[in-house]
């Protein structure tokens, strides 16, 4: 669904740089949503809170070993846009989705899709990190367990050790293994709850602000470790900060109003947007 930048129609007006700049009201997609062997893929998403249309006809690929940034002012519908990825909506009595997503081709609404294997495969973690009331270890132990993943204890082990080390925290806590989860400082049990969800082996990580509830330190371990997670898994994460996109993605999708409006490579969209509301945002006029 590219849309070519020469065409005249729907555009406003020429950028700082030269740029030819999509018009305010135009709402076609502008840039390129679609990835080669792409691990997810959305066509024609819309979901609706009873009468309301949150998101409207959404087109996105997500690749393989990449970050995708999802950014836009509040109440645009980047929340609700992850949640469809994992079918979360589905916990909502309102809500209804409407379109294709698949995951590595298949239907993730289709009539025979088990939820709970889907969101494993697609994990999630979210603004504010909610270990369970449980020990560390079983935090991480409890879906391997439920999924029946390890054979023995010694098998569970070594998920929990590695999930642990691949969320940078095993070394802060391999002696607290049956200390509660709760009693860790915020950033720990945000690495924590990404533990949990990498110890069923995800395919596709969804995070929803992960760092907003951190300070700058743990925020930037959680940095660090989502570019290292990338080499292993594809993640799609929401934030509000652009700084954050720019650091951790490198594909990022603007959304305005239940529209995804832009999509492009992360230093294009934050250097040269083609669509003047992406440039609004990003120089702080909207939002
Ligand atoms: N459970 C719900 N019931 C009804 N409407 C909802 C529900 N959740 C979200 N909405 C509406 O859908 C729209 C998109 O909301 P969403 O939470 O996805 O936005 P967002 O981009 O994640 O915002 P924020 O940046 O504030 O988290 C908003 O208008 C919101 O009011
Ligand atoms: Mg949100």
């Amino acid at each position: 669904m590219t849309v070519d930048v020469k065409t005249t129609a729907g555009v406003s007006g020429i950028g700082q740089t030269g740029r030819i700049l999509y018009d305010r009201e135009s709402r076609e997609t502008v840039g390129e949503p679609f990835v080669e062997g792409a691990r997810m893929t959305c066509r024609g998403v819309n979901v609706y809170y009873g009468d309301k249309h949150a998101i409207k006809n959404v087109a996105l690929d997500i690749g393989r070993n990449e970050v995708v940034a999802m950014i836009g002012p509040s109440g645009c519908g980047k929340s609700t846009f992850l949640r469809c990825l994992n079918r979360m909506n589905d916990t909502i009595d309102t809500c209804r989705v409407e379109g294709e997503i698949t995951l590595d081709g298949m239907d993730i609404y289709g009539k025979e899709v088990d939820v709970v294997p889907l969101r494993a495969q697609v994990g999630m973690v979210f603004q504010k990190p909610n270990p369970f009331p449980k020990s560390i270890y079983d935090n991480v132990a409890y879906g391997p367990r439920i999924h029946g993943l390890a054979q023995n204890k010694v098998e569970l082990d070594e998920i929990v050790e590695t999930s642990l080390r691949k969320a940078g925290l095993w070394e802060e806590v391999k002696d607290l293994m049956t200390h509660p989860g709760t009693g860790l400082s915020g950033g720990q049990q945000q690495r924590l709850c990404i533990a949990r969800t990498i110890a069923v082996s995800p395919e596709v990580i969804l995070m929803d602000e992960p760092c907003s509830a951190l300070d700058p330190i743990a925020t930037s371990i959680i940095e660090d470790l989502i570019d290292e997670l990338k080499q292993q898994f594809s993640i799609a994460i929401v934030t509000h900060s652009m700084q954050q996109a720019s650091r951790v993605s490198q594909r990022t999708a603007y959304f305005h109003l239940g529209d995804l409006i832009e999509v492009g490579d992360t230093a294009q969209i934050f250097t040269t947007p083609r669509h003047q509301l992406t440039q609004d945002y990003i120089t702080g006029r909207f939002g």
